[in-house]
This record gives structure tokens, C-alpha cells and sequence, in this order.
């Protein structure tokens, strides 16, 4: 492949349903090696852009490219070398793992079928290949269409909110998993809406609303312009608490609107304020991070409407957030105590 070709290349795509417009003049590139996070909430239009990618529906606008190729250019041999799954993966439930691999292996042709055991081990398969896929969890069958895309042994694997549905455990097998494949080398492609997954796997992330992107750049950048953690906290005595967060460097305290006090700031400041409370006689009864920075930024991003109740501290924008107002990092002035 020649240098620099990113695996995904969508400018200004756009695809309307009626009157709907799901996916709105989407940029995005994803380069070879990445992996790429699309974090959106339901509706958002992640699936649409997906389907687009795989050729299942068509831009209405708008030009995408994968390797650098088009569809008016290549037609379906634009997805060469690219394998994954919209939404959930379909196999024969009365067959067991290994035949459902073998029959797609068939399909495939080049070779598929001599990397059967090597994908069931990947996706931590081997021990169950011969069992019906009817009797497996749904993270098993997932995983399953994890390994069902590797026997292609692509250089992209696009996957549509491949930990959706899972319990904890298969979302860490799932994470882990997609770790595992990044480590060697594939590039990822693949839709969330839970913020901790894209943080934790990807090292580039687009977000979207309604069709359009809200956000994008790298996690450390996103990581940056997050707000501080916010906290709930009960205190001994809450108004003095207040008074003394007054004037206080890199603490932001309010009045909780569902009781006790809502405390915003990073873990040093924080730290140094529950300190001070305690040197005044003001006992801490509980205090507990209420919203992650990143989750804060997501909700901020998205849902520019929600109600303050969900963002607690005073000094949470409630405006509309736009691209232009996130990608320039803002400085962290801070007002000290609010009541
Ligand atoms: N075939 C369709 N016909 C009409 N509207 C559609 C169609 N497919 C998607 N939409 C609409 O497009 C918008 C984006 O849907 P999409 O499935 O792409 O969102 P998503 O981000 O994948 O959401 P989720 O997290 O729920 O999977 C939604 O408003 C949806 O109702
Ligand atoms: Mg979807």
C-alpha cells in the first residue's frame, strides 16, 4: 500500500431518509494502524455511515474512500481487504462454531479455511468451536463474528458497536479483543456510544449527533478539554463547607440540586479542599465522583440541552457546544466556592 493512504477517507458524505438527514456531511479519515472510534448516542447515525462504508446503501452525497479507493472507480473491489459486521452477526444456530467458519471459509474462497483455528484461538474460541452456536452467549456469538471477519484476514475491521449487549465480563473480553488485534497491526474502525470504551481502545475518535460530527481528534486531546471530575459531597456542616471554597484556586462548589454539595475540581485540588474541611472541624460523610471528565464532555457535546441537574457544577456550559468551541483548548478559569 502507498504511504500515507488512509484506510477511510468520507468527505462531505451525506445520506438522507425522506425528510431525515441521518448521516450530514461527515469528514473523517482513519488511518492505517489506528484504531477509530465513531461515539455517538442512538440515532446518531454511526450504523448509517457503516452501512454506507460496506456499500449497503448509497451516499446521497459526498465521496468515501477505503485504500484510496472509490466505488465509482473500483465497485465492489473497494472493500477488498476490508471485513466486519453492522450490528449483530448472523450464523446457522444448529451448526457448531467451527462449521458456521467453515461454510463462510467455502464462500470465501483464497485460502479461508486453513485460518479457522487460528481465528477461533484469537477471539478465545478454540475450547467451544464444537458447540452449536445456538447454545453460545451472545458475547460468544459476537466474538464468533469477530473471528468470522479475520478469516479474510483484512487490513480493516469495521465494527458496529461490537460490546453492545454484553454483560461486563464480554465487554472486557470484547475490549480486550479489539486491543489484542490492534497490537497486531490491523487498523479498527468501530461505533460506541459508551465513552470509556472509545477511551480505553481508540486512539482517535469522531462523535456525532444527529448526523453530525460534534467532535473529533485524538483521545489525549479529548482527555485535555474535558472538565474536572465532579463529585458528590456530604459534609458535617455544608455552608461552611461553601464559605470556605470561596476564592479557592482550582475548586468549584455548589449546592447539589438533589442535596449535600456538588464539588468540581481535579484530584490535587480536591484533595487540598477535603483537607482544609477537616482541619476546620467540617467532617466528610461521603464523597463520590458523580460524572467522569470525559463523560461530562460527552453529554456536553451531545446533548447540549440536558437539564444541569445531570451537570452539577456551576461552571458547566449548558449552551450549545460546537466543533469550533471544543477543538481550541479552553483556558480553566476557575470561580471559586459558588452558592
Ligand atoms: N432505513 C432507514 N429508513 C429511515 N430512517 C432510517 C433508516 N436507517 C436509519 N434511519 C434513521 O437515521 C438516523 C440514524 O440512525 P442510525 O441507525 O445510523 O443511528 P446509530 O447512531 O447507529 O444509532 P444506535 O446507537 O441506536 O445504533 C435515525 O434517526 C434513524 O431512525
Ligand atoms: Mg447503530
Amino acid at each position: 500500500m502507498a504511504a500515507g493512504v488512509p484506510a477511510v477517507e468520507a468527505t462531505g458524505l451525506v445520506k438522507r431518509f425522506g425528510g431525515l438527514t441521518a448521516v450530514d456531511h461527515v469528514d473523517l479519515q482513519v488511518d492505517v494502524g489506528e484504531v477509530y472510534g465513531i461515539l455517538g448516542p442512538n440515532g446518531a447515525g454511526k450504523t448509517t455511515f457503516l452501512r454506507m462504508l460496506f456499500g449497503l446503501i448509497r451516499p446521497d452525497a459526498g465521496e468515501l474512500r477505503l485504500f484510496g479507493r472509490s466505488w465509482a472507480q473500483a465497485g465492489p473491489a473497494m472493500l477488498d481487504g476490508v471485513a466486519g459486521f453492522i450490528e449483530s452477526p448472523r450464523f446457522y444456530p444448529y451448526l457448531s462454531g467451527r462449521r458456521n467458519l467453515a461454510l463462510l471459509a467455502g464462500l470465501d474462497g483464497g485460502g479461508a479455511d486453513s485460518r479457522i483455528d487460528e481465528v477461533l484461538t484469537l477471539v478465545d474460541l478454540a475450547g467451544r468451536a464444537g458447540d452449536k452456536v445456538g447454545g453460545y452467549s451472545f458475547g460468544m456469538r459476537q466474538r464468533l463474528g469477530v473471528a468470522a471477519s479475520l478469516l479474510r484476514d483484512p487490513r480493516l475491521l469495521v465494527l458496529d458497536e461490537p460490546a453492545n449487549g454484553l454483560d461486563p465480563a464480554g465487554i472486557r473480553d470484547m475490549r480486550a479483543l479489539v486491543k489484542r488485534l490492534a497490537a497486531g497491526g490491523l487498523t479498527v474502525l468501530l461505533s460506541s456510544h459508551n465513552m470509556d470504551e472509545v477511551e480505553e481502545i481508540c486512539d482517535n475518535v469522531t462523535i456525532m449527533r444527529t448526523g453530525r460530527v460534534v467532535y473529533h481528534g485524538s483521545i489525549s486531546q479529548l482527555r485535555a478539554q474535558a472538565p474536572d471530575p465532579s463529585h458528590r459531597l456530604a459534609t458535617s456542616d455544608d455552608d461552611r463547607a461553601l464559605d470556605l471554597a470561596i476564592d479557592r484556586p482550582g475548586v468549584a462548589v455548589s449546592v447539589h440540586p438533589d442535596g449535600g454539595l456538588a464539588l468540581r475540581a481535579q484530584p490535587a485540588a480536591a484533595d487540598a479542599y477535603i483537607i482544609t474541611l477537616g482541619r476546620a472541624g467540617i467532617a466528610v460523610r461521603a464523597l463520590g465522583l458523580e460524572v467522569a471528565p470525559l463523560e461530562s464532555l460527552f453529554f456536553m457535546l451531545t446533548e447540549p440541552d440536558r437539564p444541569a441537574a445531570d451537570m452539577p457544577a456551576a461552571d458547566m456550559p449548558t449552551a450549545d457546544i460546537s466543533a469550533a468551541d471544543i477543538s481550541a483548548p479552553r483556558p480553566h478559569a476557575r470561580a471559586g466556592g459558588t452558592r
